[in-house]
């Protein structure tokens, strides 16, 4: 095991002269093959050198990540996505032209330069161009792309800040980079376009009506999604993932009395219950610990996992969370609720 008793340092990037110290350090580290966790506009990922099996390896240790579930590239321009793909085909410049750098992450045939350990024995490749200016500086210094998974030990929430990443691998790494909250808050999209017709493997805050349209012309949708079982592409876009410790259930409800009936059906003690609502904050809830979230998608995603990690450190035993509306803007963030829930 990569424990150590050392914890981890965190080096803030958030002035120029410190992100210039902070990029140099973490650059440092990953050319010697070690991992470092960094931030990027999503949420704060684990990087090693995409081409060094070895510091590959060390990431799926340090995250206790199942060896069949791949791991995402990160490069810093278009030329360096180029070279870890067998062929860059147009929807690819279309996609990358319309969304990156960004929280989308596109899914081809791999090249011969990715080691069969970043895909799990794949033969396809995801790569990503992150928004972030620390990770792109460090990826740029390396010369080399990062694979990246979140920041978190294996099936529980992604981090957004540093401090989400020093509280589960705090014992386990030696560097965190601190470029501040993340500005999307949930992960990327995944869209594989190695498969015909393409497909939407994981759902983010870019969706599928954007993907469809950069592309144009008539594409037919696959009308696949990952959470129907048995279609599964992706090894790990499993059901439970992206899991608080406290029990999440996603309730409808129209007034109080909706809400008290569910919370005594389900049996929860106010003093380990959060409530997340969403349309407004109910009123005669004195005894109960209750948050109103974010009205619009975007914000509600970036306040999403926050808030989550929040409810696991009070000690929650249970997250009730009010629905948030059906519309494609919050598919992602139904997708991530849907997976929390999954027991
Ligand atoms: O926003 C993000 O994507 C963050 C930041 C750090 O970039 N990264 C992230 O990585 O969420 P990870 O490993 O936690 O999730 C990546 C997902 C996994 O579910 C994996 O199965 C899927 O993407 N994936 C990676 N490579 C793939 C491939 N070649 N084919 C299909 N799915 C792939
Ligand atoms: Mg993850």
């Amino acid at each position: 095991m990569v424990a150590s008793k050392e914890k981890a340092r965190i080096l803030r990037a958030i002035e120029p002269e410190e992100i210039e110290i902070a990029v140099e350090e973490a650059v440092n580290l990953l050319k010697a093959g070690e991992v470092v966790a960094l931030p990027t506009e999503t949420v704060y990922g684990l990087a090693a050198n995409a081409f060094n099996p070895d510091a590959v390896a060390k990431i799926f240790e340090v995250k206790g990540r199942p060896s069949n579930n791949p791991i995402i590239v990160h490069v810093s321009s278009i030329s360096m996505a180029k070279k870890c793909v067998n062929q860059w085909t147009t929807e690819a410049q279309k996609l990358a032209n319309n969304f990156w750098p960004g929280p989308l992450t596109i899914v081809l045939p791999k090249s011969d330069v990715i080691p069969s350990i970043v895909t799990a024995g794949g033969e396809t490749v995801g790569i990503r161009f992150p928004a972030h200016p620390v990770i792109q500086k460090v990826i740029e210094k390396c010369g080399f792309p990062l694979a990246a998974p979140s920041a978190n030990i294996s099936s529980r929430i992604s981090p957004t800040t540093a401090e989400h990443v020093f509280k589960q691998l705090g014992n386990k790494i030696k560097l965190i980079i601190d470029g501040g909250a993340c500005a999307v808050g949930i992960e990327s999209t995944v869209f594989d376009i190695a498969s015909h017709p393409p497909r939407v493997l994981r759902p983010g805050i870019i969706h599928e009506e954007s993907l469809f349209a950069a592309l144009g012309g008539k594409i037919e949708k696959s009308g696949i999604t990952n959470t129907q079982s048995g279609v599964l592409r992706s090894p790990g876009l499993l059901k439970k993932h992206y899991a608080p410790l406290a029990k999440l259930v996603c309730v409808e409800w129209q007034t109080v009395d909706d809400l008290m009936e569910n919370l005594k059906k389900l049996g929860c003690d106010p003093k380990y219950t959060r409530i997340l609502a969403y349309s407004n904050l109910p009123q005669d809830l004195k005894s109960w610990k209750t948050t109103l979230m974010p009205k619009k998608a975007t914000a509600y995603a970036r306040a999403l996992y926050a808030e989550l990690h929040r409810c696991d450190e009070e000690g929650a035993q249970w997250i009730i969370v009010q629905t948030p509306p059906h519309l494609p803007q919050w598919e992602a963030i139904h997708d991530r609720l849907r997976r929390a829930a999954a027991t």
